[in-house]
């Protein structure tokens, strides 16, 4: 015997109060807001109340069309299409708009001189090769020569000894290794560790500007904003150290044209860097660069907060801000 189906609720009776029939546009959104009320875990209460009532506003101020809506939803399913596990073209649309960066900036505010944060981005692999002190994380060939040396330090000026630091960047072409077809083994890429004295260094490649990818519904919608893809040169690094707070970051060597509109908001005037030009044959090959001549120093000291300061600092920044009060509190 077949077995039938019957169509089924979830299982949550309705309401036990009334609703009017939205018979005015402004009921809809009335009638929504009431049936959010009885949503149990107060966060999702606030963030689905705050959702609405903004994306309603949004509808009512711009008097969306119907087709307006469609083309919206057409590119919002694009969008979720053209994931795959490699390319993250939801999380692109959020880096654009500047959300990556804003719930970033929200969620890692600093003080104190502390090494403030930058987006992730979608190049950062587990597979880096450990690196020792002075060893160089690309292979050769991969770019112009840089050197990248620091510490790594308390808001005390206080060594952070064995913390560990990832750094990814562009080669000279302007791709991450992960976008090469063939790639074999990691590139331009490392793991090393600071030293007792919180000091790292290695050997790197001048980083290149690049786009982000531009073959998507984003990069139509770029297109349509009349926005460029460019990312300014950059150098990616992760630090991580017991007790310290994890800090994602990225340092952007000053003089190239896309630093003031980099298309994903990642930039800000503390990460900025100058690069010394090196020309001494010597002590290019003294630092290990195998053609010698001249390099590029990059020159910077990472300032980590433990995670008591990043706790208390949030907490004092979310309550001048003011959002989270009442029964709102989570
Ligand atoms: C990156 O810097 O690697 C990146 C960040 C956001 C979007 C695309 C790329
Ligand atoms: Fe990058």
């Amino acid at each position: 015997m077949s077995e039938v189906k019957v169509a089924s609720s979830n299982g949550i009776p309705p309401p036990s109060f009334d609703l009017p029939l939205p018979d005015r546009p402004d009921i809809i959104t009335a009638n929504i807001q009431k049936l959010i009320e009885q949503t149990p875990n107060p966060r999702h209460r606030f963030i689905f109340k705050t959702l609405v009532k903004h994306l309603h506003q949004f509808v009512n101020e711009t008097s969306l069309t119907t087709d307006e809506w469609m083309a919206a939803i057409d590119f919002l399913t694009r969008t979720g299409q053209k994931c795959t596990p490699l390319r993250q073209e939801t999380i692109l649309l959020s880096d654009i708009l500047g959300v990556s960066a804003l719930v970033d900036s929200l969620n890692n505010p600093v003080a104190g001189g502390a090494t403030e944060n930058s987006v992730l981005g979608p190049f950062f692999t587990e597979d880096a090769a450990d690196v020792e002190f002075g060893e160089s994380i690309a292979s050769e060939g991969k770019g112009d020569y840089m050197y990248v040396e620091g510490r790594i330090l308390t808001t005390e000026g206080q060594p952070i000894p064995n913390a560990i630091i990832d750094t990814w960047e562009t080669d000279a072409d302007g791709f991450y290794d992960t976008q090469y077809a063939d790639r074999s083994h990691p590139d331009c890429r490392g793991r090393l560790r600071s030293d007792d004295d919180g000091r790292f260094g290695y050997r790197a490649v001048v980083p290149i500007a690049y786009p982000v990818p531009g073959d998507g519904p984003v990069g139509e919608l770029l297109c349509l904003l009349g926005r460029h893809n460019m990312r300014p040169n950059h150098l990616h690094m992760m630090v991580e150290a017991p007790g310290f707070h994890k800090l994602v970051t990225a340092l952007y060597p000053e003089g190239c044209d896309y630093l003031r509109s980099d298309c994903v908001f990642g930039v800000k005037k503390s990460l900025v860097v100058s690069l010394k030009d090196i020309v001494d044959d010597e002590e290019a090959r003294k630092r290990g660069f195998p053609r010698g001549g001249s390099f590029k120093l990059l020159q910077y000291d990472i300032i980590l907060l433990t995670e008591e300061q990043s706790a208390a600092i949030r907490t004092r920044v979310e309550e001048e801000r003011g959002v989270i009060t009442g029964d709102e509190k989570y």
